[in-house]
């Protein structure tokens, strides 16, 4: 055959597949989500995500420990808030002796090296279950933004190095920059849930948080899975406003998000690979269906390849032992 382009001559060995990798992943790109419960000595398992669990605070301490060793600094950290302490306003989100606020200053006394991005909004506080305040079935948007202005000061107040709000609400961004700055925390920076989605690969972080909605859906604030042009309103909105870093959430069904944010926008994307993609390998792994470390990587790379420099995922700890191995 008289073929002159064979592609195949850059994959002959290993040496030169290395050479002509285009795209890597490293522990220093990854941020940790971790839950944390009330109490002590507890570690919880959570049935939709293997290898995952309710820590309380001491366990919190000894895996962020463990984490630092294997090189993992990024963490984020989502509370779940015993029902009694749940209402309409979250005001238990703001508590200063709450689970998450005695945490966050916790974490960052034991590991000031660590960054530290603490979530902001409602659901886990909310007896509704939603991102915002609710009044006759209807999220009121702009008391909303006082709850979670209230929230990430307390957070920055605690030792928050970024706040991430995760609720969609509109004016966010602008508004939790303004109460930061007005109370001195310039430094505290802003990761914003740019484009997230009403998606159904949730379910198991709302298992895990017992966060789900009490009455229909997320879909007034969260973006249709249809939409990439309202991804780009959301990320100029973020940008004007003052957010560090713009993530779209999930990843894997929304790789063309992140690749069109990070071709239109010049802060680094991040990515959040949620707990139903993290359900799906490790299920179809333990079914002996695929290889779940080899799914992963490939996963964790394509978010990589598509443009996110940032991947938050419950693989960090499994990928930097695999990095180690
Ligand atoms: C909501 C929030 C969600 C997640 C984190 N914060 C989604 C939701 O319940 O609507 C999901 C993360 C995951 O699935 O891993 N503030």
């Amino acid at each position: 055959m008289n073929i002159t382009r064979r592609p195949r001559r850059n994959r002959q060995s290993e040496v030169i597949r290395n050479l002509t990798e285009e795209t890597q992943v490293s522990v220093k790109d990854l941020i940790f989500p971790l839950f944390l419960t009330e109490g002590q000595n507890k570690k919880i398992a959570i049935a939709s995500m293997p290898n995952m669990y309710r820590l309380s605070l001491d366990y919190l301490l000894k895996e962020i420990e463990e984490c630092i060793d294997l090189g993992i600094k990024a963490f984020a950290p989502f509370p779940q808030i015993e029902e009694d302490l749940k209402d309409a306003y979250a005001k238990e989100s703001y508590n200063p002796n709450g689970l998450y606020l005695k945490a966050i200053r916790e974490i960052k006394k034991h590991f000031p090296e660590v960054c530290l991005f603490t979530d902001v909004a409602m659901d886990p506080y909310s007896s509704d279950g939603h991102d915002g305040i609710v009044r006759n079935g209807q999220i009121l948007n702009d008391e909303t933004l006082e709850v979670l202005g209230k929230m990430a000061l307390a957070q920055a107040e605690a030792g928050a190095d970024m706040v991430a709000p995760s609720d969609m609400m509109d004016g966010r961004v602008g508004y939790l920059r303004q109460v930061l700055d007005n109370n001195g925390f310039t430094n505290v920076g802003i990761l914003a849930y740019t484009a997230k989605y009403a998606s159904a690969f949730y379910g198991p972080f709302r298992d895990a948080l017992d966060s789900a909605p009490k009455f229909g859906d997320k879909k007034t604030y969260q973006m249709n899975p249809t939409n990439v042009k309202e991804a780009l309103i959301e990320a100029e909105l973020d940008y004007a406003e003052g957010a560090d870093l713009l993530m779209v959430k999930p990843a894997l069904p929304y790789l063309d998000v992140i690749k069109t944010l990070h071709d239109n926008f010049h802060l680094p994307i991040a990515a959040y690979n949620v707990s139903g993609e993290y359900a799906m390998i490790k299920a179809a792994s333990e079914k002996g269906w695929i290889d779940g470390k080899k799914a992963m990587l490939e996963c964790l790379t394509s978010i990589r390849r598509a443009g996110a420099k940032i991947i938050l995922t419950y693989f960090a700890k499994e990928f930097s032992l695999l990095q180690k191995s």
